[in-house]
């Protein structure tokens, strides 16, 4: 006997699109958007969403819960073990390759490998998988990488020291000029026009197919970036690509569009984790201690700061929307689910779940202790065969630079951010918003017990600066 699958009623489908899905493609699915990022904050949408999901979980049970839209069959997962099934089972019966996904990265990247199906997906998968070596935690160019990170660091600390501030937008010059240097080396370093190029096309794939066609822009742009691979430097990502046979279904340069777009998402893991641990006094000495027993000039994997890393982006994803579209009609228990259904996973739902007693805290150690690697639903990579093989590269690029940030200032957090001190972590972060005063940097203390330490330290929200006793 088959059950029908729960459905959501029309004014509950209504208030899903309002406050899960809308605010995610309003923000820039593709390339963020400065307003909509501070109104977001303001408002702190991902709260609203995550309280509205769970009360419907309670009312529908687990799920996946389908949607009443016009003409699509549409199912919001609900259920840990869902994500974990739908990520395991990709890319059959479930594809990456969904019909928004495709519309929208299809304009900078038509043959990118997140909306690519069958023998063609496995070609560019297993080839992105071999040139960032997905499985090795530091890459085999890390020693030639690393150097670039440092360097460019340092020219941001002494601009930033003349200013006295470090804000979003510095930050993120700085960070696009290292993506450059680290992918095609010196003679792309002032190369602002191919990321303004690929910026543009991006602004149009926010728009998915209400967006023009893009395709002589588009044509024009994969010229560039094939010129720019020719012409790159040793020990940068485009010698591993030379490096690495292909054949002709791969089209590298849209491959390595997509990794210039997705190194954005390292880019506000490292703005927002050096936020969090401005406020964490605690974390921020166990990860200075942690480098301290490490020489600054070798590649080290440095698990604490990693998971520093991780844990931001548990708090605030980058991907806050995994989309999966049905090849085959699915069975969930007792109920089916046609072909095509296109699944939503709103992923602040399971990172934030109230029922986890970590949710709003800080906690890097879940990704060290076994915590987050026995739970299907913490998925800031996604998981499963079409999870980001970009993970371990991104991580190293991002712990690199932290590491070098903190190594040589102490970053006080001055923007009036809702990041503070002893309270539960804020729901959403705009990362726009983050603005960071230097100072010098103290000696860790070798040795100190660092972890515990969120209600020692105090917050002045009338100055809108965030201060702590221990550090102070
Ligand atoms: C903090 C940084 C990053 C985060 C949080 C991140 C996250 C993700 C997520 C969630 C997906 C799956 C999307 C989906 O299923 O719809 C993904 C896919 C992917 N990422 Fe990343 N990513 C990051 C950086 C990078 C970097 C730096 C690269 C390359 C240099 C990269 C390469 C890729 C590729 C090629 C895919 C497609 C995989 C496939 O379809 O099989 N990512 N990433």
């Amino acid at each position: 006997m088959e059950d029908a699958a729960p459905v959501a009623s029309r004014h509950e489908t209504i208030q899903i699109g309002l406050r899960a899905i809308l605010p995610a493609f309003a923000g820039g699915a593709v390339k963020r958007r400065r307003v909509p990022m501070a109104l977001a904050e303001r408002f702190q949408a991902d709260r609203a969403a995550i309280r509205l999901l769970t009360r419907l979980r309670e009312r529908h049970g687990p799920g996946p819960l389908r949607l009443r839209v016009p003409k699509r069959s549409v199912a919001v997962v609900l259920a840990p073990g869902d994500v974990g099934r739908l990520l395991r089972e990709s890319p059959e019966p479930f594809t990456p390759d969904s019909v928004e996904k495709h519309a929208a990265l299809g304009k900078f990247q038509p043959h990118g490998v997140l909306i690519s199906r069958g023998p063609e997906r496995a070609a560019r998968r297993n080839w992105n998988e071999a040139v960032l070596e997905q499985h090795r935690p530091l890459h085999h160019l890390a020693p030639a990488l690393l150097p670039v990170l440092n360097e460019e660091v340092d020219r941001l600390t002494e601009t930033v020291d003349r200013r006295r501030e470090l804000d979003w937008r510095r930050f993120d010059q700085a960070w696009q000029r290292t993506v450059r240097l680290l992918v095609f080396g010196e003679p792309a370093r002032e190369d602002r026009e191919l990321i303004a190029a690929l910026d543009s096309l991006r602004r149009s794939g926010n728009w998915a197919y209400l967006g023009r066609p893009r395709t002589r822009a588009r044509a024009a742009f994969a010229a560039r970036l094939r010129r720019a691979l020719a012409e790159a430097g040793p020990g940068t990502l485009a010698e591993a690509i030379r490096d690495e046979a292909s054949n002709g279904a791969v089209h590298p340069e849209d491959q390595v569009a997509h990794w210039l777009f997705a190194f954005d998402a390292a880019g506000i893991a490292v703005a927002r984790t050096l936020a969090v641990l401005a406020v964490h006094p605690g974390h921020r000495l166990a990860a200075l201690n942690e480098l301290a027993a490490e020489d600054p000039a070798e590649p080290a994997e440095l698990p604490f700061l990693r998971a520093c890393v991780l844990e931001s982006l548990r708090l605030w994803p980058t991907t806050p929307l995994i989309l999966r579209d049905s090849t085959a009609e699915t069975r969930w228990g007792a109920t089916r689910l046609p072909a095509g259904t296109s699944f939503v996973v709103y992923t602040p739902l399971f990172h934030r779940d109230p029922a986890r007693p970590y949710a709003d805290r800080f906690a890097p150690d879940i990704w060290l202790d076994g915590t987050a690697r026995e739970d299907p639903s913490l998925v800031p990579f996604s998981g499963g065969p079409a999870r980001c093989p970009g993970r371990n590269l991104a991580l190293f690029c991002a712990t690199g630079a932290l590491a070098r940030l903190l190594r040589e200032r102490e970053w006080r957090l001055t923007s009036p951010s809702p990041l503070y001190t002893g309270r539960p972590a804020p729901a959403t972060l705009d990362h726009f918003g983050l603005a960071f005063r230097p100072e010098p940097a103290r000696q860790p203390l070798l040795g100190a017990a660092p972890h515990g330490d969120a209600n020692r330290h105090s917050t002045s929200r009338a100055t809108g600066t965030h201060t702590s006793a221990a550090s102070g």
